[in-house]
């Protein structure tokens, strides 16, 4: 198998496959501008940038190589720091402009976090599309997205402002940016006909080995579930990747499901929101941010949670099916899909293609287990397009790159005054995220303005059973948890009154 670093083509033994990219490219390519500082997806300091071939065109992410396996990166051109300047970068005048950015503002100290830093502002860089900044509110936004494209790096000494200030400084570079087609040396013609190139993509010694299968559609997939009916599925590998990084675990064969194509799209149909199981965080916000949902109450609840999961980098490779097959008690986008009464379609390839559809109110069996059958995949989750209010709020440390200790969803209807339509998704608040389903049936014909507050949490307790862990104590969580139901009921209760 072959993949394409920064300007040239390496061989690589597909048994090297299941190592975080990372490692490669330091032990075995002796590349060593890539960082690792916490080899779990928190720090950046060993971001890449990925690209592939979207809708015809060439497409540059930052990823980070830590948790990243090797085999996922195959069909994928990798671009590190290395590559950045086709030039010898010892002239100063050879240096990036995001080079020269970072050096004209002094947002360098020690260094160490620096490499990882250019590569997440160039990557931001490169998607920027030329913003005139006419109005306050474009300044504003794009600040913003710098902040985002940023908030996977992080950095002990030098302060965040001067590297906020670099990046913002390349804002009249953006045509700059445009031109910059050229990635390390190499036309963008030229980087598709290398990704699209015979024994790159599809190549037989890496199906044929089966520790790591990446196939590209569905049909390729049920051969490769049927050859390792064992194997794991990954799909961005931002959970699986820690496991091999955090506690030195790596299974024995995985599926890739990031490059199988039917697993790609995100589509309104029949009235559904239909996200595909390979679709990324980003993707989705990208799809979401379109004018056709703008103003949809659950798109936009959808763009309040996306950037509070992970990063920039996390949410390029992170899967929204993978968030959901996890099964973890703290995944963030479970809460809403409940609230929003969301389905999955499942496929099971060993029983004849075998399709059921499951509510992910019925998915989860209980802590880190779901009705997922061995080979059996999410194809696809089927989100009711709504029109009725969502409140939600995610309750973590940070604002940024943090995992919750409470992640509330509430879809709401309340007509005349009463409750017609109630809808809890909670995580952080049981062994598995959950509905607060004894709560709405004790709400459902209430009307708002007789609702106790005081009298809520023992209403939700039969509901949920929180935790202790790390991040929060389970009193803590009960205590935010019923701070935020009443936050949502002073705002309805002052609604109704207004309108009385
Ligand atoms: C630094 C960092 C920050 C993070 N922050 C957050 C956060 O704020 N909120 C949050 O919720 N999560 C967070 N995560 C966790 C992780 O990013 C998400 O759970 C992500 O959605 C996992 O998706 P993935 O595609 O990477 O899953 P993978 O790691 O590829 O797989 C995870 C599990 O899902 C299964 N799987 C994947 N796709 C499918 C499919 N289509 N069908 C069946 N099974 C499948 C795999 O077999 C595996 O069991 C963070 C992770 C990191 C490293
Ligand atoms: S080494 Fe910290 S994110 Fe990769
Ligand atoms: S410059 Fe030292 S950690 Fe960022």
């Amino acid at each position: 198998m072959k993949i394409l670093l920064n300007n040239r083509l390496v061989n690589v033994d597909a048994s090297q496959s299941r190592q975080p990219l990372l490692n490669w490219l330091r032990e075995q390519q002796n590349m060593k501008a890539s960082k690792e500082g916490c080899g779990a997806g928190d720090c950046g300091a060993c971001t890449v940038l990925l690209g592939c071939v979207q809708d015809g065109q060439l497409h540059y992410q930052a990823a980070n190589a830590c948790i990243a396996l090797l085999g996922s990166v195959v069909g994928r051109h990798v671009v590190t720091l290395e590559g950045l300047s086709p030039h010898s970068a010892q002239e100063l005048s050879d240096m990036h402009p995001v080079q020269q950015a970072l050096v004209d503002y002094h947002a360098s100290q020690c260094g160490f976090c620096t490499p990882g830093i250019v590569m997440a502002m160039w990557a931001w860089w490169l998607n920027t599309p030329a913003n005139p900044m006419h109005t306050a509110a474009h300044k504003q936004q794009h600040e913003h997205a710098i902040e985002q494209a940023l908030s996977g790096n992080l950095c002990r000494c030098t302060g965040y402002h001067p590297i906020l200030q670099a990046a913002a400084s390349l804002a009249p570079f953006t045509q700059g940016a445009q031109e910059e087609r050229q990635v390390v040396g190499l036309s963008h013609q030229q980087v598709m006909a290398y990704l699209a190139a015979d024994g790159l993509l599809a190549d037989e010694s890496t199906t044929s080995t089966l520790n790591y299968q990446l196939p590209s559609d569905e049909a390729a997939l049920a051969l490769a579930i049927d050859a390792a009916p064992n194997a794991t599925l990954i799909c961005g590998g931002t959970d699986l990747g820690l496991e091999v990084t955090q506690q030195s675990h790596t299974r024995p064969a995985y599926i890739d499901l990031s490059q199988v194509t039917e697993l790609q799209s995100i589509a309104i149909h029949d009235g559904y929101l239909c996200i595909g199981g390979g679709v990324t965080f980003s993707q989705l916000q990208d799809y979401l941010g379109g004018a056709l949902l703008a103003h949809n109450h659950m798109a936009l609840a959808w763009q309040k949670l996306l950037p509070l999961i992970g990063s920039t980098q996390v949410r390029n490779r992170g899967t929204i099916a993978g968030n959901i097959a996890n099964a973890s008690p703290i995944a963030d986008s479970p809460p809403l899909l409940l609230a929003l009464e969301a389905e999955l379609e499942l496929v099971q390839t060993q029983k004849k293609q075998h399709i059921r559809v499951v509510p992910l109110a019925k998915f989860y069996t209980g802590y880190r287990h779901s009705v997922l059958q061995p080979g059996e995949y999410i194809r696809s989750i089927r989100v009711p397009m709504s029109e009725r209010q969502v409140f939600l709020e995610k309750i973590s440390k940070r604002h940024e790159d943090d995992i919750s200790a409470v992640c509330m969803a509430l879809v709401v209807n309340v007509e005349q005054g009463v409750i017609t339509h109630f809808r809890l998704g909670l995580g952080g608040m049981a062994a598995t995220p959950v509905l607060a389903s004894k709560l709405e049936t004790a709400l459902l014909g209430m009307a708002v303005a007789n609702i106790d507050a005081g009298q809520l949490m023992t209403m939700l307790q039969q509901d949920v059973t929180p935790m202790s862990d790390v991040r929060a104590s389970a009193a803590y969580r009960s205590q935010v948890c019923i701070n935020l139901l009443q936050y949502w009921l002073q705002d309805a209760q002052v609604k109704e009154e207004s309108v009385a």
